[in-house]
């Protein structure tokens, strides 16, 4: 970590925002007045009608000339009406952001998906749908999935049609520009509200690939780049694991089958998993040309939530990242406090470890872990089922609040990793590589994420270069206000 450029992020920017807070003496007070802890900030329910585009302000640095692009994210944006808290961090309605970069100016903008749930909840000024970590009320009719669908967790970009993703139901369709909400996504008469992973796969060709997950049955969607469903198929993979991520190489789907179980998914669905490590953690592999063609592989009893991405060796062997855990903790133990504004250490459970899972041709997987602690690990878009050098991921932590500190790559190629560390003031999410023009390795990417500062009461966008995090950000941009902490995003 580069000190001097920490200490100028932390004095510089902290200076140079008490000057523009002087005309937005209501974000000032909100930070100074409340009760809430100032990492509570990350939690607080957005504007009814979201953010309209506002242009942010170059706080640090150069922003790079070729970074040119719309960034899109989503997470829980509503987590409040009146005095009644939402039950669970998951369960808040889904707000979708754009950040336009273009000549060197960020605009950022938000709306939330009107889904029913959100419509519904908005007329009455109350929570009432069930979820992840709600019961909801016995007044809301539930007849499919899209009845509770929360749209809260990821975006999906299949030929310039910007899609809001969440887990247990459809995609739903925005406008890219305006972020109006469209409608819930219908792939095939016949696979109406069937459930959508919000994390799919996009081939670097374009081809996406998708799973829909209930219970013991997986459904495999083949997407071609124009949005045109290709292919879907079933497998089974013998119980009803919790599924929130999966990976794939260049020939294979990997579906990651962790000892977490759910056989009862009635609200609130946290209620009923149940940790049964004799299983261990199992794979199926499954061919992308023959969904037929399936093997297993076998490893120790881990928990997970974000794979990175696979690759196969010329002998067969697979080779993908994950951040990996000993027991099931993340989103459970916490979730519910953070909304009001109660978090202790216990909260933060066991550590996820960036692990390496390497699966021979025959005989049990290997786990190597690099020792970093993180979440959200991600990859370079050129190069999702190939062999590739980064993985890039938020990391650290501070005693007494949630949320990550700093940023880290891992170079697979030579073992390095290099970290940045913001400090304590500082919540880091999501970072997504953006390919340089004209480069063609993955080190040849700037990385884009969301910050949130604690200090000033604001959301910054900082870029990176993924060759060299520990340099610290190449270019700071600051919005004028805040917007609550978000899960996924992409680059289009
Ligand atoms: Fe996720």
């Amino acid at each position: 970590m580069d000190l001097s450029r920490r200490h100028f992020i932390e004095a510089g920017i902290g200076a140079g925002f008490v000057g523009s807070l002087a005309g937005c003496t209501s974000l000032a007070g909100a930070a100074e007045t409340s009760s809430m802890p100032a990492w509570h900030l990350g939690y607080q329910n957005a504007p009814t009608n979201g953010f309209e585009p506002a242009t942010m302000k170059l706080a640090f640095g150069k922003p790079p000339a070729d970074l040119r692009g719309s960034f899109y994210r989503n997470g829980p944006a509503q987590f409040q009406y009146g005095d009644d808290y939402a039950s669970h961090w998951f369960d808040g309605d889904g707000l979708i952001h754009r950040i336009a970069i273009e000549d060197g100016q960020a605009v950022h903008q938000a709306r939330f998906v009107e889904t029913r749930k959100r419509r519904e909840e908005q007329a009455a000024g109350a929570f009432l749908a069930p979820g992840f970590g709600t019961l909801g009320e016995e007044s809301y009719y539930v007849e499919s999935s899209d009845d509770v669908n929360a749209a809260n967790t990821s975006v999906l970009v299949v030929d310039g049609e910007l899609l809001a993703l969440w887990e247990a139901g459809s995609a739903f369709a925005m406008d890219a520009t305006s972020l109006e909400t469209k409608g819930a996504k219908v792939w095939r008469d016949d696979l109406k509200a069937m459930p959508f992973l919000a994390h799919p796969k996009v081939e670097p060709d374009g081809r996406v690939w998708n799973l829909a997950v209930g219970g013991s049955r997986v459904g495999i969607y083949q997407i071609g780049k124009s949005g045109a469903l290709e292919d879907f198929g079933m497998v089974d993979i013998g119980r009803a694991a919790y599924i929130h991520d999966w990976t794939m190489s260049e020939r294979h789907l990997i579906i990651l089958v962790q000892p977490w179980i759910n056989e009862n998914l009635r609200p609130p669905v946290v209620a009923g998993f149940e940790w049964q490590p004799q299983h261990g953690l199992q794979m199926l592999i499954v061919d992308k040309d023959d969904f037929t063609n399936q093997r297993w592989a076998q490893a120790p009893a881990r928990a997970f939530f974000h794979t990175g991405s696979a690759w196969e060796e010329n002998d067969g062997t697979i080779k993908f990242d994950v951040v990996l855990y000993k027991e099931p903790v993340l989103g459970v133990g916490g979730g519910a406090a953070e909304i009001r504004g109660e978090w202790t250490a216990a909260d933060a459970g066991v550590d996820g470890i960036l692990t390496q899972v390497v699966i021979p041709t025959s005989g049990d997987a290997k786990l190597i872990e690099t020792g970093i602690v993180g979440e959200f690990p991600q990859v370079d878009p050129r190069f999702r089922g190939k062999q590739r050098n980064l993985t890039a991921l938020v990391s650290g932590s501070t005693p007494n609040r949630p949320g990550s500190t700093g940023l880290s790559t891992h170079n697979w190629t030579t073992g390095e990793s290099r970290e940045f560390e913001f400090g304590p003031n500082r919540i880091v999410e999501e970072f997504l590589f953006v390919p340089k023009a004209g480069g063609s390795s993955d080190t040849d990417s700037w990385l884009v994420g969301p910050v949130l500062n604690l200090k000033a009461g604001v959301t910054e966008i900082c870029v990176f270069d993924a060759a060299n995090v520990s340099d610290g950000p190449v270019c700071i941009w600051q919005a004028d206000y805040s917007w609550p902490l978000g899960f996924h995003g992409t680059w289009a």
